[in-house]
C-alpha cells in the first residue's frame, strides 16, 4: 500500500514508521523543511526509533534499512498524496487549516483514495464539509507513541461511507492495531475520557489536593495506568494538549473543557512538554514546577 503523511511533526512521523515498518511506501510531506529532515532522524534514532528496536531485538539491522528506504519526504503536499491509496493527515490541531488541507486532498489524490484525519478532537464533519468527496474522509486517531500503542480509533463522520470505514478497520488490523470506532462526537471515546481526566487532575492541583507527582503516581499505582495526567500531558506535548482544550471547548461551549490557566501559562512560557520529544521546550509539569523526575 502506498501511505502519504501529510504533517510530518511529533505523530506524522511515528506514524509514517508504523506503515513502513510493516511493509508500506511511505511519502511524507510538512510545509516546514525542518521537520522532514528531523523526522527521519527521530524515525531512525529517536526515543521509539527504528535503532531502538533492533537493541530490543524486535528487527533487524536489514529490516530497518529496508524501513528507511520506503519513507521518501517531499515538501511538495501534491507530489507526495497523488498515487496513495490512504492519506493520513497528522498536520496542527487547527479547524480552518485542516479544512483547507481536505480540500486540496480532494483534488490532488485518486477517486478511491482514503483520506484520513488524525485529529484528537475536531469533528470528522466539519473537517469534510467543504470537499467534494466527502464519503471518503474519515479520523483515523493514532496514539502516542503509535509505535507502541495498539489503539486506533476510527472516527466515522456523517457523511463517511461504510466503504470508506471497513477499508479503514482493515487497514489498521494489517499494522497490527486494534481498532475501535467511534461517533463524531466532540473528542470521541478516548479524549472524552482522557482529557477528563486530565482537567479533574488539573483541578486538583489547582486546588492543592496534592502534587504533580502524587496525582500521577494516584493513577499509576491505584489504577495501573503507564503513566498519569500530567505525564501524558507532557508526552502528548502541552501546545497540543491546549490546543485539544480549545477546540473542545469552542465546539461544545461548555466549560468543563476551559483550559487550566497553569497549562496556557506554562505554553506561554515555552514550557511544550517533553523536551526530548519536543524542539525547543522548556520541559513539561514536572520541570515548571521543579520536581525531580
Ligand atoms: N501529540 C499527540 O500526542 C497526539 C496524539 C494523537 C493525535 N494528535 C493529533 O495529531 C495532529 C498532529 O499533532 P502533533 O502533536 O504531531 O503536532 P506537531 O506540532 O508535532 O506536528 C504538526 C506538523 O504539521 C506541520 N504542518 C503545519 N501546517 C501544515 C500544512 N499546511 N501542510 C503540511 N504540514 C503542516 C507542522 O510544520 C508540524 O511539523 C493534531 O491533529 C493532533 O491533535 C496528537
Amino acid at each position: 500500500m502506498r501511505v502519504a503523511i501529510v504533517g510530518f511533526g511529533l505523530m506524522g512521523r511515528q506514524i509514517a514508521q508504523v506503515f513502513a515498518q510493516r511493509g508500506h511506501d511511505v511519502k511524507a510531506t510538512d510545509t516546514y523543511l525542518e521537520a522532514l529532515k528531523a523526522g527521519m532522524l527521530e524515525i531512525e534514532d529517536g526515543p521509539y526509533g527504528l535503532k531502538k528496536a533492533v537493541a530490543k531485538g524486535k528487527l533487524s539491522m536489514e529490516e530497518m534499512q529496508q524501513a528507511l528506504t520506503r519513507i521518501h519526504t517531499t515538501s511538495n503536499m501534491a507530489e507526495a498524496c497523488k498515487d496513495a491509496d490512504l492519506v493520513i493527515e497528522a498536520a496542527i490541531e487547527e479547524l480552518k487549516l485542516k479544512r483547507e488541507l481536505f480540500n486540496q486532498l480532494d483534488s490532488v489524490t485518486q477517486a478511491t483514495t482514503l483520506l484520513a484525519s488524525n485529529t484528537s478532537t475536531i469533528s470528522i464533519t466539519k473537517i469534510a464539509e467543504q470537499a467534494n468527496h466527502r464519503q471518503r474522509i474519515l479520523g483515523m486517531h493514532f496514539f502516542n507513541p503509535a509505535q507502541i500503542s495498539k489503539l486506533v480509533e476510527v472516527v466515522q463522520g456523517k457523511e463517511t461511507s461504510q466503504d470508506t470505514l471497513s477499508s479503514a478497520l482493515t487497514i489498521v488490523r494489517q499494522i497490527g492495531k486494534t481498532p475501535i470506532i467511534a461517533k463524531d462526537e466532540p473528542g470521541f471515546v478516548t479524549n472524552r475520557l482522557g482529557l477528563t481526566l486530565f482537567m479533574e487532575a488539573s483541578r486538583m492541583l489547582e486546588d492543592q489536593v496534592a502534587s504533580v507527582r502524587d496525582i500521577d503516581d494516584s493513577m499509576k499505582l491505584a489504577y495501573g495506568h503507564p503513566m498519569g495526567p500530567f505525564e501524558t500531558a507532557d508526552l502528548v506535548g502541552l501546545d497540543t494538549r491546549l490546543r485539544n482544550l480549545e477546540s473542545l471547548y469552542k465546539t461544545t461551549g461548555d466549560t468543563k473543557w476551559l483550559p487550566p490557566k497553569a497549562l496556557r501559562e506554562m505554553v506561554n512560557h515555552g514550557y511544550t512538554g517533553d523536551q526530548t520529544r519536543r524542539n525547543g521546550s522548556k520541559g513539561g509539569y514536572y520541570e515548571y514546577f521543579s520536581i525531580e523526575r
